[in-house]
C-alpha cells in the first residue's frame, strides 16, 4: 500500500493506480469525459487536471499513476481555473441544445457546465456548425456538433467489441467521427454501447430519439433473457407520477434498457438484443384462460387442468427454460412427483442472429437451462411416444413430436401455435411482471425485479403449481 495525500487529508491506497482511480475510491470524485475504467487512456479531454506539489505544472490525473508521498490537490484555486478554462474550450462549438436532447438529464457536460464553469461562451466568434445528423448505423445517429472527441467510441470499436469501425477524421475544430469504411454499414453486435458511454448526447438510438425524457423514467434491475449469459440490465420504464392519463398504454411500455454493470457476468456491456428486448416482450400476449378455444374463468381453466390430469395416466410435463429459480423450485416441490419432465429451449438462435462470441453472446438463447437441467435433466423429449397429457410450460414446444391423440395443456404468456391445439390454456406472467432469480450458462445467479403490474386473469406460473398441487 502506498500513503498519499489528497486536499489534505491522507489515504492509504493500491500501488498500480491513477492518482483518478486512486482518488475515485477514496471518495474524491476528479471530472473526466475521455477516461473510461475499461478502455485505454489517451488524455485528450484535459478536464481532469490536478496539481501534484512539487510539479512545476498541472498534470492529467488519468494518466499519471500515484507514488508514496504524492500529495495532490484537486479543488485548488489554480486547478479550479484550469478545469473552468478547459470547460470554456469544450463548450466553445457546443450547440444549447440541452432542452431537445435525449443525453438532458444524465450529460456530464451538463453537469460539468454547471459545477465548474457556469459563464456564458467568452468566444467572440461565431460557432462553427457541423453536420446534424450523420447516420453512424441503422440504429444510431451522431450529431457531430455534440461531439467532444474524446474518442471512447472509437476505442470501444477498437478495443472492445473489435470491430474496428469508426475513426475521428480531420483535425481542430473540423475533427469529427465517421465510419472507417464509408461504404460499409456498421456492423456490429454491441454497438449500441456506444450511446451509453458518449459522456455527451451525440451518439443517439434512433429507438429512443425525442421519445421521452430520462426524469420520466426509473430504472428497474432485470436480466437479460436472451442468452444464457443472463447480463445485468437496467429497465427503463415511466415513473408512477409520470403516467400518462390520455396515451395510458405507452406507460407499460419499455422506454430503453441499458446495462448494468456486474463484473462476474457482463462487466460494463450488453449486446444489442437485449437493447431490442421490448420487441419481444411487447408481442401479442395470451392474457385469457381458455378451454377449447373459448373464455373461462381462471378457476375453471385451473379445474379443468385437475380433471384432465387426474384421469390421464402417462403424463409429460415440458418444463420452461425461462422459468425462475423460484418458479422451478416450487414446480418441483408440487408436482415433482407426477409428471415425466422434458426441459425444452423456449427460443432458438433466430436467423441473422449472431449464435456465439468470445465476448458475451452465448450459443443456448435461454436464460434459465442451467437451473431447469439441474432440477429436471436433460433427457430429449421421445418423439411420437403414447403420453395421454402433456403439459406444456412456456413457449416453443415442437408440436410435431407429439403423437396425434395426445391432449395438451398449455402455461403461457404469448400466443404461439401450440395455443390453438391447447385444450386447456391458462396465461401466466412474463418476467417482467414478477420477480426471481436465473443463473446462467456459468453458473453465477443473478436477480430480476418486477417492472409492471400483471394483467387481471394472468396468474404466476409458481401460483398456479401450488393450486395444482394442493388438489392434484
Ligand atoms: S461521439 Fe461521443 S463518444 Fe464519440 S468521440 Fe464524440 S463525444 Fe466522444
Ligand atoms: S450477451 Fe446474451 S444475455 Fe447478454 S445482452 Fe446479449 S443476448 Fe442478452
Ligand atoms: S479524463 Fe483525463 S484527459 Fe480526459
Amino acid at each position: 500500500m502506498l500513503e498519499i495525500t489528497i486536499n489534505g487529508n491522507k489515504y492509504q491506497v493500491e500501488k498500480g493506480q491513477t492518482i483518478l482511480e486512486a482518488a475515485k475510491k477514496c471518495g474524491v470524485l476528479i471530472p473526466h469525459f475521455c477516461y473510461h475504467p475499461c478502455l485505454s487512456i489517451p488524455g485528450n479531454c484535459r478536464i481532469c487536471l490536478v496539481k501534484v506539489e512539487g510539479w512545476n505544472d498541472l498534470t492529467l490525473s488519468c494518466l499519471n499513476p500515484v507514488v508514496d508521498g504524492m500529495k495532490i490537490e484537486t479543488e485548488s484555486q489554480e486547478v479550479l481555473e484550469a478545469r473552468k478554462s478547459v470547460m470554456q474550450f469544450i463548450t466553445l462549438n457546443h450547440p444549447v441544445d440541452c432542452g431537445v436532447c435525449d443525453k438532458s438529464g444524465e450529460c456530464i457536460l451538463q453537469n460539468y457546465h454547471f459545477a465548474h464553469n457556469g459563464e456564458k461562451s467568452i468566444s467572440n466568434e461565431p460557432k462553427n456548425h457541423q453536420e446534424k445528423f450523420y447516420e453512424v448505423s441503422e440504429r444510431i445517429i451522431l450529431d457531430n456538433e455534440r461531439c467532444i472527441v474524446c474518442s471512447r467510441c472509437v476505442r470501444f470499436t477498437d478495443e472492445i467489441s473489435k470491430s474496428h469501425a469508426l475513426g475521428i477524421f480531420k483535425r481542430g475544430d473540423h475533427a469529427v467521427v465517421r465510419r472507417v469504411n464509408e461504404a460499409t454499414p456498421l456492423q456490429d453486435p454491441y454497438s449500441d454501447n456506444i450511446i451509453d458511454i458518449c459522456p455527451v448526447g451525440a451518439l443517439l438510438s434512433k429507438d429512443f430519439l425525442y421519445k421521452d425524457r430520462v426524469w420520466y423514467l426509473k430504472e428497474t434491475h432485470s436480466i437479460c433473457p436472451g442468452c444464457d449469459r443472463g447480463c445485468n440490465i437496467k429497465i427503463w420504464s415511466r415513473k408512477e407520477e409520470w403516467k400518462l392519463k390520455n396515451l395510458s398504454h405507452k406507460n407499460n411500455l419499455i422506454a430503453r434498457i441499458t446495462p448494468h454493470i456486474t463484473p462476474e457476468v457482463n462487466g460494463h456491456w450488453i449486446c444489442n438484443k437485449a437493447r431490442d428486448l421490448a420487441k419481444y416482450f411487447e408481442r401479442p400476449r395470451q392474457l385469457i384462460p381458455q378451454i377449447n378455444n373459448r373464455e373461462v374463468s381462471l378457476s375453471t381453466a385451473v379445474k379443468e387442468t385437475q380433471e384432465l390430469i387426474k384421469k390421464s395416466k402417462r403424463i409429460a410435463f415440458i418444463v420452461s427454460s425461462w422459468g425462475s429459480n423460484e418458479e422451478l423450485q416450487v414446480l418441483k416441490e408440487t408436482l415433482g412427483h407426477q409428471f415425466d419432465f422434458y426441459v425444452k429451449d423456449d427460443l432458438l438462435p433466430q436467423k441473422h442472429e449472431v449464435i456465439e462470441d468470445q465476448i458475451l453472446i452465448r450459443r443456448n438463447k435461454n436464460p434459465n437451462r442451467f437451473s431447469a437441467v439441474q432440477l429436471f435433466g436433460s433427457k430429449d423429449f421421445p418423439r411420437g411416444e403414447a403420453f395421454d397429457l402433456v403439459v406444456v410450460w412456456g413457449e416453443g414446444f415442437d408440436f410435431h413430436l407429439l403423437d396425434t391423440n395426445t391432449r395438451v395443456i398449455q402455461f403461457t404468456s404469448y400466443r404461439d401455435i401450440i395455443s390453438e391445439k391447447a385444450i386447456v390454456l391458462i396465461p401466466i406472467s412474463t418476467m417482467l411482471e414478477r420477480s426471481g432469480h436465473y443463473t446462467n450458462g456459468l453458473g453465477v445467479t443473478s436477480s430480476f425485479e418486477q417492472v409492471f403490474e400483471i394483467p387481471q386473469k394472468v396468474i404466476h406460473a409458481s401460483e398456479l403449481f401450488k393450486m395444482l398441487g394442493r388438489k392434484a
